[in-house]
């Protein structure tokens, strides 16, 4: 009971932050993109890896479908290079991938893929569930490390716009770009939240908390 108090708070905050970003997104409102022009793009180029429905076939192409659309369109942007510096998201593939497209056609993208539906996956891993449930619901506190929920939302659905829908996602995946966000590989998270997150963790962590999240509705 001891730890309940603490932690409880941790994640009042966290949701208090992630609302006031949200308010403040909300002001400077951007017009949606078009679903039906997306999925021109979609269901002829990012078909290949990420499926039809952005429900990818392969764990080490992350599912699309279902995801908030302000995730979606940040993740492009920084994937693509501006005015020939660094990608603020370095993966060679997804670099090239969207290098072609303007603003206006990522939001069109990302408003076809934030209206299909998500095909999760499940839990696979009886040994470490309790470790990853542990980890996602309530963090550890002896070394300071936040409960997954506080920013990802009690079932793994994110909350929009900044936090990305984590739940059913490919275990694999989300190991590889935790580890990513640990050795700095992957550096555009706002304000660091995912380096100060992975940092905390071990590799015996990090595969236990994705286990878990992977089964999350
Ligand atoms: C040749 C395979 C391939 C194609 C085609 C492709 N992608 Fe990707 N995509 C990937 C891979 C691999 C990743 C994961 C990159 C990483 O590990 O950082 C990814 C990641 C993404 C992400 C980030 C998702 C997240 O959860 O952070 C978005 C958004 C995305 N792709 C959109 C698109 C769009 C839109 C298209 C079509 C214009 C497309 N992709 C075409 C392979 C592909
Ligand atoms: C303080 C808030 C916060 C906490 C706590 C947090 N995250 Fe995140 N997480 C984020 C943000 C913000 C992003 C998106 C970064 C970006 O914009 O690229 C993210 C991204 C991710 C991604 C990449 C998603 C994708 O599609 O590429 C994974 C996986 C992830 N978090 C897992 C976790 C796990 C597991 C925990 C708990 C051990 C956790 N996060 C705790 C804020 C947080």
């Amino acid at each position: 009971m001891k730890r309940s108090l603490p932690s409880c708070l941790l994640t009042l905050l966290c949701a208090m932050a992630a609302f006031g970003a949200h308010a403040s997104d909300a002001a400077k409102a951007t017009p949606k993109g078009d679903a039906a022009r997306g999925q021109a793009v979609a269901s002829t180029v990012c078909v290949a890896c990420h499926g039809p429905d952005g429900n990818s076939p392969l764990a080490v192409n992350p599912k699309l479908a279902g995801q908030h659309p302000d995730y979606l369109l940040k993740q492009m942007k920084n994937f693509k290079a501006a005015d020939g510096k660094q990608p603020e998201r370095v993966n060679a593939i997804m670099n090239g991938m969207i290098a072609a497209y303007d603003e206006g056609q990522m939001r069109d993208l990302s408003a076809y893929f934030a209206s299909q539906v998500q095909k999760g996956e499940t839990a696979k891993n009886r040994e470490t569930i309790e470790l990853g449930q542990k980890l996602y619901r309530a963090g550890d506190m002896s070394k300071g490390l936040p409960a997954c929920a506080a920013c990802h939302g009690p079932a793994g659905a994110g909350i929009p716009a900044q936090y990305p829908r984590i739940g059913g996602q490919f275990p694999e995946y989300m190991e590889a770009q935790m580890k990513s966000f640990r050795d700095g590989g992957r550096a555009n998270d706002p304000n660091k939240m995912m380096r100060m997150v992975a940092l905390k963790m071990t590799d015996a962590e990090i595969k236990a908390v994705a286990d878990y999240v992977a089964g999350l509705r």
